[in-house]
C-alpha cells in the first residue's frame, strides 16, 4: 500500500496500511506450526507450496491445513476456521460429505482405475441427463480439461476454427481463452507463461452483456462456439442483464454457432445450475470442481445433434490420438464419488439451505455497507455471494476489473483469517455449503464489521 492520507473505496488508506502490518504480526504469532512447515516446504517445493497459486492468500507464509470437515477447515496450529472459500467451489457441498466419504470407503478396496466402464458410470450419465437436460456425457479430470475437450469436439464437429469468449472470463488453464479487451482492443493476456501459438488468430473476445458486439463478432460465420459462464464469476461477479441470454442464444443460433455453458461456478444457482434455473438451452455444458464432492473429476454433456456430429467426426478421423482424454478420466474412484454426489448430496434441500444462508449473508453485507456508507455493492448467485468495490454492480468485465483492488482484498482477507474466517483469496467471494450455519454467517459479518470499523475515515 503506498497512497498516503487517501480515502480508497471509502476507507482510510493510512489506517489500513498500519492495520495490515499489525495483521501480519498477528498471523505470524498465531501460526508457529504453519511457519515451521512452510520453512521445510521451501526445501523441495517450488515457491514453497504444491501449486504457486497457494501463495495468493497473501499470508506472510503459507497456512497449512490439518483437516477439513463440513463448513470448517482446521489448520495445523489447531484453529478451526469457518470456511466460506470451500476450495474455491471444489468443496461447495461441504468438506468430506458423508455420502461421498462412504462411497470412497466402499471403493477403497475395490480398485481405483482400470480403463474399463463401470456400473457407476451408467448411473452418473443418467443422473446428469435428467438434471441438466442434455442427453450424452463424457468425463475429464478437471474443468480445465473438460473445456479443452469440448472446444476440440466442437471444432471437429462444426469444421469452424474460432471460439468466442467474454472479456474477463476464466475457464481454467485452457489456452484459447486468455484473450482480453484492452481499451476495446483484443489482446493476448500478458501473464500467460510459455505461450508460443498466437491466440488472437482463433479466439474472438467481446464484452459480456453487449449483444451488438456479439452479433457483429459472430456475423462472419467462422465461430464454432461461444464458451461462457452464464453469469461471470471470475473477474468479480457480473450478472446477465434481463433478457441478455434469450437474445444472445437467438444470435448464436442465427449465426450457426454453438453455445457452451461452463457451470463450474454457477452451479451455485441450484441443483441444475443456472441453465435449468433460467431455462437456457446450451448445446454443451461443462461442470467440474464440486461434481465429485471435491474428488478430482469433471463432466461435459452434449445435445443430441452435437453428440451426433462429434461422433461422426471421430468415426471419420483416421485411427490414432484424438487429443481428447487422459488415462485417469472416468476412473472408478471418481465415478463412485460422482454417483454419491449427484444422487445424495446435490439435493434440492441442500441447495435451499445454502441459498437461504447466502441470502442472510447478502442481506447482512448490504446492511453493513449502508451503515458505514461504503461505495460497495453485493451480488449473489444462489449460494455464491460477493461484495465488490463499486457502488453499483458491474455490467461487463471491464467494469468488474476496475472494481478490483488486490491490496484492499489482501488486507480484508488476512484480517478475516486472523478472526477465524476464510474467504477466497481472489476478489471477495463467499460460498455457503449444506453445513454452513447461521452463527457462522453472523460471525463472518461481525468479523468484517470489526475489520472495516478500524479503518473508516475518522475512526
Ligand atoms: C468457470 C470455471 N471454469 C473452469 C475452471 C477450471 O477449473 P479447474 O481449475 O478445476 O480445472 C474454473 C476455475 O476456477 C472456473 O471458474
Amino acid at each position: 500500500m503506498n497512497a498516503s492520507n487517501a480515502i480508497r473505496h471509502g476507507l482510510d488508506w493510512d489506517r489500513a496500511t498500519q492495520a495490515l502490518a499489525t495483521e501480519c504480526q498477528t498471523f505470524i504469532g498465531r501460526n508457529p506450526r504453519s511457519a515451521a512447515l512452510a520453512r521445510q516446504a521451501q526445501e523441495h517445493l517450488m515457491f514453497g507450496v504444491p501449486l504457486h497459486w497457494m501463495n495468493d492468500w497473501g499470508t506472510p507464509f503459507a497456512l497449512h491445513a490439518a483437516h477439513a470437515q463440513g463448513a470448517t477447515v482446521t489448520d495445523v496450529d489447531g484453529h478451526t476456521l469457518s470456511d466460506f472459500c470451500l476450495g474455491d467451489t471444489g468443496a461447495m457441498w461441504g468438506h468430506a460429505p458423508a455420502p461421498v466419504a462412504a462411497a470412497l470407503q466402499r471403493q477403497a478396496t475395490r480398485g481405483y482405475t482400470t480403463m474399463l466402464a463401470t456400473e457407476d458410470a451408467v448411473v452418473v450419465g443418467r443422473e446428469l441427463s435428467q438434471r441438466f437436460g442434455l442427453p450424452l456425457w463424457q468425463f475429464a479430470l478437471s474443468a480445465t480439461d473438460a473445456n479443452r475437450y469440448v472446444v476440440r469436439w466442437v471444432r471437429a464437429a462444426t469444421g469452424r476454427t474460432k471460439i468466442l469468449v467474454f472479456n474477463g472470463c476464466y475457464h481454467g488453464t485452457i489456452e484459447d481463452v486468455f484473450v482480453d479487451l484492452v481499451d476495446g482492443q483484443p489482446r493476448q493476456r500478458d501473464s500467460l507463461l510459455g505461450q508460443v501459438h498466437p491466440l488472437l488468430d482463433h479466439t474472438v473476445v467481446v464484452e459480456f452483456n453487449d449483444l451488438a458486439a456479439l452479433d457483429a463478432a459472430l456475423a462472419p460465420g467462422d465461430v464454432a462456439c461461444v464458451l461462457a459462464e452464464p453469469a461471470m464469476t471470475n473477474i468479480g461477479m457480473v450478472l446477465p442483464q434481463p433478457g441478455f441470454w434469450e437474445e444472445a442464444q437467438a444470435i448464436i443460433r442465427r449465426h450457426g454457432s454453438l453455445l457452451v455453458l461452463d457451470e463450474t461456478h454457477t452451479i451455485s444457482t441450484g441443483p441444475g445450475g443456472y441453465t435449468q434455473a433460467h431455462g437456457l438451452q446450451p448445446d454443451a455444458l461443462v461442470l467440474g470442481k464440486p461434481v465429485g464432492g471435491g474428488v478430482a473429476c469433471a463432466v461435459y454433456g452434449f445435445s443430441a445433434p452435437l453428440a451426433e456430429a462429434a461422433m461422426r467426426a471421430k468415426r471419420l478421423a483416421p485411427p490414432g490420438h484424438s487429443g481428447i482424454g487422459t488415462t485417469l478420466s472416468g476412473n472408478m474412484l471418481a465415478m463412485a464419488a460422482m454417483r454419491a454426489t449427484l444422487t445424495e448430496v446435490m439435493t434440492p434441500g441442500a441447495c435451499q439451505h445454502m441459498q437461504t444462508l447466502a441470502g442472510r449473508l447478502s442481506g447482512g453485507l448490504r446492511e453493513l455497507i449502508d451503515r458505514h456508507g461504503l461505495p460497495w455493492c453485493v451480488t449473489q448467485v444462489g449460494a455464491r455471494t460477493e461484495f465488490q468495490f463499486c457502488p453499483t454492480p458491474p455490467r461487463n468485465g471491464t467494469e468488474a476489473d476496475a472494481a478490483l483492488d488486490a491490496e484492499l482484498e489482501h488486507f480484508i482477507h488476512l484480517s478475516l483469517l486472523n478472526r477465524g474466517v476464510l474467504i477466497t483469496p481472489f476478489h471477495n467471494m463467499m460460498l455457503t455449503c449444506p453445513d454452513t450455519t447461521a452463527p457462522q454467517v453472523d460471525g463472518l459479518l461481525a468479523a468484517l464489521d470489526g475489520v472495516v470499523r478500524q479503518v473508516l475515515p475518522g475512526a
